[in-house]
C-alpha cells in the first residue's frame, strides 16, 4: 500500500509549499492537485533555473511522476497551455505525465472580465483578488451552469453551453458594470480548439487516481493557497472560492478519506497575507518592511507586495485542528535573522473574549487585539544550515514553541529558497 500524503498552507498562502512539494517528490508516484486555479504560484528552484508554476503540479518537473489537475480546480486552458509551453522551454517533460479531470471546470474570459469588474466596482470593500476569474468561475459550477473540461470535446454541447451563458455574462458585463461584453461565436472557437490540444490529457481524473491507490502507488496531494483562505473556515469573505482544508482532497479528487495517510502543514517562520481581510498581527511598519524585504514577500501571480507581520498561532491552532496535520514544515526561518526580538502571537482579545483559535465571525482588522509571547533573536545566519544541531539555541526554542503549540513535528525546517538549503529531521 501506497503511503499518501497531503502537503497544504497552514495560514494565507505562499507559505512556500512548491519547495516542499518539490522537496518530498521524489518518494511518490502521483502528484495531484484538488482545488484552486492560476491564482496558485509556486516557485521552484534548482541549479541555475527557475521554475514558476500555477496550474500544474511541481512534480511535473520530476522523471516519472504522474501528475493530475483535479476536477475540484477551475482551469483557464490559455494559461495551462501557455505553462505547458513555458516549461517545455526549460526542457521539461510533458507527455503522458499530465493528465486533467474530464470534470474540472473551465475558466472562460467573462469570468476574468466579471472578476476584475465587481473588484473595481466594490472600491473599498474589494476582496484584492488575483483577478484570475476563479471565485466566478466556481460560481459557475455551483450555478450549475458551469463548463467542464469534458465539454471542450463535445462540439454540440460546448456551443450550447457557451451561447447560454455568454448571453447571461454579457448581459451583466454590459448593464450592470458597462465594460466590454463577449461574442459566444469567437469564444466557441477559441475553446473547441483548446479542446483539440488538451484532447490526450483529458481523462476520468477519479478513476485514474483510485486505480493508482489501489495499485499501491503513492500520491501526494498539493494545496494550493492557505487555511485562512477556505471559501467555509477562512476569513470569509475574503477568502478564494475552493475548499483549501484538507476535505478539498476527498470532494475535489473523488479520493476517500482512509486514502490520506499523512498532513503536512508548510508553515512560514511569521505570516504574510495578500489582498484584503483581517490579518492580526500585521506590521504596517519598518520591521514589516524588512520583512517583506528580506523575505522578498512580493506576489508570483500578480507581483503585489504581500501584507507581513508575526506568527499567528490562533492561526496555525486552528489549521491544524481543522486539517489533522501530523507534521509541520517551517519556511523562510532564515528570513528571521538579523532581528533581535521576534514576537509571536499566542491569541487575542476579540471583543472582550480570549481566544486562542481565530474566531470565524470577526473578520475586521480592528476586532483583533494580539496577545504576544516574544523570543529572543539569533542574529546570526541559519541560511543554508541543513542539520537541525547545527541552528543556534535561539532558532530551537522558537521552533520548538512552534512544535508545542500546534502539536505536531517540525519534520522539516527550509533556510533558504534552494532544495538542498533544508533541514529533514
Ligand atoms: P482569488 O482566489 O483570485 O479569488 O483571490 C481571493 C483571495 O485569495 C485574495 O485575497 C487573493 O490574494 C488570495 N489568493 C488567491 N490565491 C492565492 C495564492 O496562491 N497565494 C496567496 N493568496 C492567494
Amino acid at each position: 500500500m501506497g503511503q499518501n500524503v497531503a502537503v497544504l498552507g497552514t495560514q494565507w498562502g505562499d507559505e512556500g509549499k512548491g519547495k516542499i512539494v518539490d522537496l518530498l517528490c521524489e518518494s511518490f508516484d502521483v502528484v495531484a492537485r484538488y482545488q484552486g486555479g492560476h491564482n496558485a504560484g509556486h516557485t521552484v528552484k534548482f541549479g541555475d533555473k527557475h521554475f514558476a508554476l500555477r496550474l500544474i503540479p511541481s512534480g511535473i518537473l520530476h522523471a516519472n511522476k504522474l501528475c493530475l489537475l483535479g476536477y475540484g480546480m477551475v482551469i483557464d486552458p490559455a494559461a495551462l497551455l501557455e505553462e505547458i509551453e513555458k516549461l517545455r522551454a526549460l526542457g521539461v517533460t510533458i507527455e503522458s505525465n499530465l493528465k486533467i479531470s474530464d470534470s474540472a471546470h473551465v475558466i472562460l474570459p467573462y469570468h476574468k472580465a466579471l472578476d476584475i469588474a465587481r473588484e473595481e466596482a466594490a472600491g473599498t470593500a474589494k476582496i484584492g483578488t488575483t483577478g484570475r476569474g476563479i471565485g466566478p468561475a466556481y460560481e459557475s459550477k455551483v450555478g450549475r451552469y458551469g463548463i467542464r473540461v469534458a465539454d471542450l470535446l463535445d462540439a454540440e454541447v460546448l456551443r450550447a453551453k457557451i451561447e447560454f451563458t455568454c448571453a447571461e455574462r454579457n448581459a451583466v458585463l454590459g448593464s450592470v458594470y458597462k465594460k466590454e461584453t463577449f461574442d459566444p461565436k469567437q469564444l466557441f472557437e477559441m475553446y473547441v480548439a483548446f479542446g483539440q490540444q488538451l484532447a490526450d490529457r483529458i481523462t476520468s481524473g477519479t478513476l485514474l487516481i483510485n486505480e493508482q491507490i489501489r495499485a499501491g502507488r503513492s500520491v501526494m496531494f498539493e494545496g494550493a493557497q492557505g487555511t485562512m483562505l477556505d471559501i467555509d473556515h477562512g476569513t470569509y469573505p475574503f477568502v478564494t472560492s475552493s475548499n483549501t482544508v484538507v476535505g478539498g482532497i476527498c470532494t475535489g479528487l473523488g479520493v476517500a478519506p482512509k486514502h490520506i495517510h499523512k498532513v503536512i502543514g508548510v508553515v512560514k517562520a511569521y505570516t504574510t497575507r495578500v489582498g484584503a481581510g483581517a490579518f492580526p498581527t500585521e506590521l504596517e511598519n519598518e520591521m514589516g518592511e524588512h520583512l517583506r524585504r528580506r523575505g522578498n514577500e512580493f506576489g508570483t501571480v500578480t507581483g503585489r507586495p504581500r501584507r507581513t507581520g508575526w506568527l499567528d498561532l490562533a492561526v496555525l491552532r486552528t489549521c491544524a485542528m481543522l486539517n489533522g496535520v501530523d507534521e509541520i514544515a517551517i519556511t523562510k526561518l532564515d528570513v528571521l535573522d538579523e532581528l533581535d526580538e521576534i514576537p509571536v502571537c499566542v491569541g487575542y482579545k476579540v471583543r472582550g473574549a480570549t481566544w486562542n483559535t481565530f474566531p470565524a465571525f470577526a473578520v475586521a482588522h480592528h476586532d483583533y487585539e494580539p496577545e504576544y509571547r516574544t523570543f529572543k533573536g539569533w542574529k546570526t545566519s541559519t541560511a543554508g544550515i541543513t542539520s537541525y544541531d547545527d541552528l543556534p539555541p535561539q532558532a530551537k526554542d522558537y521552533v520548538q514553541f512552534i512544535e508545542e503549540q500546534t502539536e505536531t513535528k517540525a519534520s522539516i525546517i527550509s533556510t533558504g529558497p534552494r532544495r538542498e538549503e533544508t533541514i529533514l529531521r
